[in-house]
C-alpha cells in the first residue's frame, strides 16, 4: 500500500513511516517541517503529494496545551484548516482510506463513578481548589469522592481546551468526509505517548519529555500537582503498530467514523512515571511541586478493548521496559 504520512518528520509519524516499510508498505512523507511546501494546508502541494496513494496517515498537527490563548488560531489553522484542505484534496484524488491521529483529549475528565449517583461527569476544576491542593474532581451531584475507571469510546466528548477542541473538530471533519464520500476513517485516540524521538521540552510537549528532559540536565522531574493523576502511558512503537493494523484492516465500515482508543491498558500515576524515568536514568529522584496547568485534567485512562479485538493490535512494550529505553533514548531538537 502507498500511504500518504503527514508529520512524517515529526515524533509519531516517523515511527509510522518505518513500521510501515516494516511491513511491506510504501510511505511517502509530507511533512513542512522537512520541506517547507509540505503544509497540508496546501491543495496543490496536496494534490501532486496524493498521485498514486491509496491510504493517508494523517499525523500532522500542532501539539499540546500551548500557552495562553493566544497561539489558538494557530493551532485551529494547522489542525482543522489543515484537516479540511486534506480532506478536500483526498476527495478530489479519489483517496477513500484515512487514518487519523486522534487523541484522548477529546474526552475531557475521565470516567468516575460516585458511590450514590454512579457515573458522573464532573466539570473543570476550579482555580480555587487547584490553588488550595484540592485536585481530585468531586461529585457535581453531592460532593463526594470519586473513583476513577476506563473511558470507553463511546464517552461524550468533552474537550478542555484550544488543542482538545481542534482535535474534536478534526473528528468530524473525517466523519463528514466518509459520509459525504462513502469512504473509510478511523481515529485513533493517542494516551500519553512516549519514546525515542519525542520533542524536547517546549510548552507543547508531554510531561513524559518534560520529565526526560530535566533529568538529561541533571535536574529533578518536577511533578505537578500531588502527582496522583492517572494516565495511560503508551509507546510510541506500538502506536505506530496500532497505525499500521487500522490502515491493514478490513473492518472499518464505511461512509464512517470509526474511533479507537490506543493506551497500553495499563494506567499509571504521573508520579510513577516520573520515579521510573529517574530510576531508570540513575537520579536524581523526581520532586512533586504542587503546581498544576489550567486545562490539565485530573485522571483519563482509556479502555482500549476495541482496537485489541476489533484490529487485532496488542501492546507489546511494557511501562518499565519502555521507561528503561526512554531514560536514555534521543529526543529531537525543536
Ligand atoms: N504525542 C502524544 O502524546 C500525542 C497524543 C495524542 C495525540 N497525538 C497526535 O499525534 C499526532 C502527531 O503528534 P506528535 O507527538 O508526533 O507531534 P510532533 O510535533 O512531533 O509531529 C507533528 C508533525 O506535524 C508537522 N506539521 C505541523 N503542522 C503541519 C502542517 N500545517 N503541514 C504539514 N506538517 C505539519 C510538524 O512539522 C511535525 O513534524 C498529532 O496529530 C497529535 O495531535 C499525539
Ligand atoms: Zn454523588
Amino acid at each position: 500500500m502507498r500511504v500518504l504520512v503527514t508529520g512524517s518528520a515529526g515524533f509519531i509519524g516517523s515511527h509510522v513511516v518505518e513500521a510501515l516499510r516494516e511491513h511491506g508498505h510504501e510511505p511517502v512523507g509530507y511533512d513542512v517541517r522537512e520541506d517547507p511546501r509540505a503544509d497540508v494546508r496546501d491543495p496543490a502541494a496536496l494534490a501532486r503529494a496524493l498521485a498514486g496513494v491509496d491510504a493517508v496517515c494523517h499525523q500532522a498537527a500542532m501539539v499540546g496545551l500551548g500557552s495562553g490563548f493566544a497561539d489558538a488560531a494557530e493551532y485551529v489553522s494547522r489542525n482543522d484548516l489543515g484537516t479540511a484542505v486534506l480532506l478536500a484534496a483526498m476527495a478530489g484524488a479519489d483517496v477513500r482510506r484515512l487514518v487519523l491521529a486522534g487523541s484522548m483529549v477529546v474526552y475531557g475528565e475521565g470516567r468516575y463513578a460516585c458511590p450514590a449517583h454512579g457515573v458522573v461527569r464532573p466539570g473543570p476544576r476550579a482555580v480555587a481548589d487547584l490553588d488550595a491542593g484540592r485536585f481530585e474532581p468531586l461529585c457535581p451531584e453531592c460532593g463526594a469522592d470519586l473513583s476513577p475507571g476506563l473511558v470507553g469510546e463511546d464517552a461524550p466528548a468533552d474537550p478542555r481546551n484550544v488543542y482538545a477542541t481542534t482535535k474534536l473538530a478534526q473528528e468530524h471533519l473525517a466523519a463528514a468526509w466518509a459520509r459525504t464520500t462513502g469512504a473509510t476513517a478511523v481515529s485513533l485516540r493517542y494516551h500519553n505517548v512516549y519514546g525515542p524521538r519525542m520533542p524536547r521540552d517546549t510548552p507543547y510537549a508531554g510531561v513524559a519529555s518534560f520529565f526526560r528532559s530535566a533529568l538529561a540536565r541533571g535536574e529533578a522531574p518536577r511533578v505537578f500537582e500531588d502527582g496522583r493523576q492517572r494516565r495511560d502511558f503508551v509507546h510510541v512503537r506500538d502506536v505506530a503498530a496500532a497505525n499500521v493494523a487500522a490502515l491493514e484492516s478490513a473492518r472499518p465500515p464505511q461512509g464512517a467514523l470509526s474511533a479507537y482508543n490506543t493506551g497500553s491498558g495499563e494506567p499509571h500515576t504521573v508520579g510513577e512515571m516520573a520515579t521510573a524515568l529517574a530510576a531508570a536514568h540513575g537520579g536524581p529522584e523526581p520532586v512533586v511541586t504542587g503546581e498544576y496547568r489550567l486545562g490539565d485534567v485530573r485522571h483519563i485512562t482509556a479502555d482500549s478493548a476495541r482496537l485489541r479485538t476489533e484490529l487485532g493490535w496488542r501492546p507489546r512494550v511494557g511501562f518499565q521496559e519502555g521507561m528503561r529505553e526512554f531514560a536514555r533514548a534521543g529526543l529531537r531538537g525543536a
